[in-house]
């Protein structure tokens, strides 16, 4: 399997999304943050309209996306699992880390048939060693269900998954230091500390790689 890239976007979802023509359409990014899909996705788009409820991330967006010299792109302060995405227009709707049930219906009820819904999502195995999952944690029998009731049909759903393996409690607590103050603030710190104090010497980071179309 292919690692995971530590801040970008995985080379091999953005093969996923290679073989996809995009020329002349919309593409809607749900949970755009700070852009990254977005701006990797323009200049083979026709539009590009990243959503997100984050207005600092969406500030930082537009920056990023003014600095390269991207008109076609545009970032929207929504909250992506209230409104409905049928006034975006969206030809395309992806998504990067950004994923639940209600955005996966939004998508299928925006989508023409035909249309990819494309997306990497935590998957229900990311961080295991905190012991709590990310809400928008999916297992490979989660999505496919979720996806199915959303109306897609599945067209590749693979895992890619980097355990990190430490010597010491040191190396451990290094590698997720800059985690530190979310995971305090969210009490997997306290957690992942128990787990290295057991004897725990791994961290895992596993994300969900899907394209599927609406049928
Ligand atoms: C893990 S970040 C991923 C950001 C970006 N896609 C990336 O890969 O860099 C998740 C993003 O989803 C956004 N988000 C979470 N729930 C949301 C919601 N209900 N509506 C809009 N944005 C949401 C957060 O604000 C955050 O920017």
């Amino acid at each position: 399997m292919a690692p995971l890239t530590a801040g970008g976007i995985s080379p091999a979802f953005l093969k996923l999304l290679a073989d996809e023509r995009l020329g002349g359409l919309t593409v809607l990014d749900v949970g755009t943050g700070r852009g990254r899909l977005a701006l990797a996705l323009a200049p083979r788009c026709d539009r590009v309209i990243g959503i997100d409820r984050d207005e600092s991330a969406l500030a930082a967006a537009r920056q990023a996306a003014a600095a390269a010299g991207l008109r076609n792109v545009e970032f929207v302060a929504v909250d992506a699992e209230a409104g409905e995405y049928l006034g975006f227009a969206p030809d395309v709707v992806a998504a990067h880390l950004c994923m639940s049930t209600a955005i996966a219906e939004r998508a299928g009820r925006a989508l023409a048939r035909g249309a990819p819904f494309a997306f990497v999502a935590f998957h229900a195995d990311q961080w295991r060693e905190t012991g709590r999952r990310s809400r928008f944690a999916w297992s490979e029998d989660e999505a496919a269900s979720i996806l199915a009731a959303a109306g897609f049909s599945l067209e590749h759903l693979s895992v890619e998954r980097d355990v990190q393996e430490f010597s010491g409690v040191e190396q451990a607590l290094a590698a997720a230091i800059g985690l530190e103050e979310k995971w305090r603030a969210d009490g997997r710190w306290f957690r992942y500390i128990k787990f290295l104090e057991e004897g725990g010497r791994t961290l895992t980071r596993a994300h969900l790689h899907v394209m599927a179309r609406k049928t």
